[in-house]
């Protein structure tokens, strides 16, 4: 079934981003709340801008309207380290936000690390029959960073975990980027989602970014262009990461 066509949203500075994403994302959860009873799934991401954009939308005044014990956390990808490791997503995202709101530990979906299993193999195949179980029928929002290579979650270019099919998560390992270990979503996980927002900020970004949007981008080259969500496919981008965006973007 074919997708919306990505919408682009340019903000002057990384701050002015923050401050619009955070105010965005109350909004997407608000909305999801209010749409149905039950779960809300927002898949989280590490990266400044997915720490960023937590802690804009936790100092909103009306931060208080998300209902915590319904929003259940995830990460698109992470990095395979203890427990607390500074270099976790899931430690970043909890000194930004989620350690200091009421979310139930249930409903905080880590990825196991060496601590608590045996390899990324075995993580990655836990982290894919909780999704199974808990999130089977999709997410609401997936929020993903892109780093300058045009990864996404430890999705990277020509690495051969991203060609993965069948499964919902994946073990990475010799990442471009360190730590070399890590525990993915595929795409076919991520494409699972009502909506995917990329959170973009920096000039060092925007080569990958306009090779995202360009027609015809392929995601083994540039993982980002890959995920789309069911109704929704957001770009919100500085303007430096949005610098080389030609007028033949797919938006
Ligand atoms: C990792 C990073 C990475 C990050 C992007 C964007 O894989 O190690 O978490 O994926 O999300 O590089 O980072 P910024 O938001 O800081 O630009």
């Amino acid at each position: 079934m074919s997708r919306p066509t990505p919408q682009v949203e340019v903000h002057p500075d990384k701050q002015t981003l923050s401050a619009a994403s955070g105010a965005r994302l109350l909004r997407g959860l608000v909305d999801a709340q209010e749409r149905r009873d039950g779960p809300v799934h927002l898949v989280l991401t590490g990266g400044s801008m997915g720490s960023a954009i937590l802690s804009s939308m936790g100092a909103l005044p009306d931060s208080g309207s998300i209902q915590w014990d319904r929003i259940h956390l995830w990460w698109g990808d992470e990095r395979y380290l203890p427990a607390g490791d500074p270099d976790r997503n899931q430690t970043q995202n909890g000194a930004a936000l989620l350690d200091s709101v009421p979310v139930p530990g249930a409903n905080v979906h880590a990825v196991a690390g060496p601590d608590t299993s045996t390899s990324a193999e075995e993580s990655a195949a836990a982290y894919a029959r909780e999704v199974e179980e808990q999130a089977g029928a999709g997410f609401d929002i997936v929020l993903l960073g892109v780093g300058p290579d045009g990864h996404v979650a430890s999705l990277f270019p020509h690495h051969p975990a991203q060609r993965t099919e069948g499964t919902d998560a994946v073990a990475v390992h010799d990442s471009p980027k360190p730590p070399p270990d890590r525990v993915s979503l595929t795409f076919e996980c991520l494409d699972r989602t009502r909506e995917v927002w990329f959170l973009v900020s920096g000039a060092d970004k925007a080569k990958a970014v306009a090779e995202a949007l360009a027609p015809g981008a392929d995601r083994w080259d540039v993982p980002a262009s890959g995920p789309t969500g069911e109704d929704v496919t957001l770009w919100l981008l500085d303007a430096d990461a949005a610098g080389q965006v030609g007028d033949g973007g797919r938006y």
